[in-house]
């Protein structure tokens, strides 16, 4: 029988509670194989302690493992962007993963905020380059602490990883069963260096006659989301526009309790994560929702070919949303996150 290895990270706040009811319905959907976790202390608590991210052993290690569950990143006692650059980035950049994968989809109605729009008007999925933009330079100053002072950071899109990207969602969409058309998210109308997108964008394409075309601006992209979402399937973008639109996605798809997203890179040990953040507030309340940690748990079993244990976990995180049992998937809905974890192994 076939072992896999996950790594399971959980990580600050509230990651390491969700992550943990995700690896409990990863147990339950063994079926004709099975999971070994390897447990990793890392996050700020750890980097706190011992003024070590990720030690280069441990980094060797999770280079051998077939995928890694990532709770979430991020604590009030270290300044913004250290932890994220330390551990997440450090993932995403050292293990080359380029597409961080969301999809947004509508369980059922109810959650949905925006009026007359069902789940066959919503199931989207945003293709976000991962390795580039204005998020993998280096800052430069120029004559720091004095009026004239200017803080540079340059966006860098190169050839290979806008190919890449695009060259995936036109795979995505050619494989899921939606309406075959790939939407390059950009703002080529105003910044000069988007031009490299249509052109990448063009020339893969080409490959995929049956694929059809679609342009949008970043901006009417957000306007869009909420008047039409139903124009899309497979969305194509940059690492900081995809950032943003995700979040807006998972909005109007019920909440960040309910996003998830993986960190792929084809073939290679990736990394699933909600799309929330660590919420420190609610560290330790078992009060906030692990559903997107569920279907990031999903994703990771999809990625590992087993499209059918997959799919189970995404059905009975939709039969529990269906059902009356969660008054609501944020923090203010009275079941505790084990409860919720046990309502999806329960469905499964
Ligand atoms: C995300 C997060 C990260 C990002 C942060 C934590 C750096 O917002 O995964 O969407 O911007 O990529
Ligand atoms: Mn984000």
């Amino acid at each position: 029988m076939k072992t896999y290895r996950i790594g399971v990270l959980g990580g600050d706040g509230i990651g390491p509670e969700v992550a943990a009811e995700a690896v409990k319905v990863l147990r339950k959907a063994q079926d004709g194989f099975a999971f070994e976790f390897v447990e990793y202390p890392f996050g700020s608590d750890h980097y706190l302690k011992t003024q070590e991210f990720i030690p280069d052993r441990a980094f060797e290690e999770i280079r051998t493992l077939d995928a890694v569950l990532l709770g979430a990143l991020g604590d009030p006692r270290l300044a913004p962007g250290v932890v994220e650059r330390g551990i997440l980035f450090k993932l995403r950049f050292g293990l080359d993963l380029y597409v961080n994968l969301r999809p947004v989809k509508l369980y059922t109605e109810k959650l949905c905020p925006i009026k007359g729009k069902g789940p066959k008007d919503i199931d989207m999925v945003v293709c976000r380059e991962n390795t580039e933009d204005a998020y993998s330079g280096e800052v430069r100053y120029e004559k720091k602490g004095t009026p004239e002072e200017v803080a540079i950071q340059e966006a860098r899109y190169s050839w290979k990883g806008c190919e890449r990207i695009i060259r995936y969602a036109f795979e995505t969409a050619r494989r899921r069963n939606g309406k075959k058309k790939v939407t390059l998210v950009d703002k080529a109308n105003a910044v000069r260096a988007h031009e490299i997108w249509r052109r990448a964008y063009e020339h893969v394409a080409r490959d995929f006659p049956e694929v059809q075309k679609d342009f949008a601006y970043v901006d009417a992209t957000c306007m869009w989301f909420v008047k039409n979402p139903e124009s899309f399937d497979v969305l194509v973008t940059s690492n900081m526009f995809g950032d943003i639109i995700t979040d807006l996605g998972a909005m109007i798809q019920g909440g960040m309790g309910l996003a998830a997203g993986g960190n792929i890179h084809p073939g290679r040990v990736s990394v699933f994560e909600p799309i929330h953040g660590s919420a420190p507030k609610y560290k330790g309340q078992r009060k906030v929702s692990p559903l997107a940690a569920i279907l990031a748990g999903g994703m990771l079993l999809e990625h590992l070919g087993q499209k059918k244990a997959a799919d189970r976990i995404e059905a009975a995180v939709q039969k529990v949303l269906q059902s009356d049992a969660l008054p609501s998937i944020d923090a203010s809905s009275g079941v505790p996150t084990d409860k919720v974890g046990d309502m999806v192994v329960q469905a499964l």
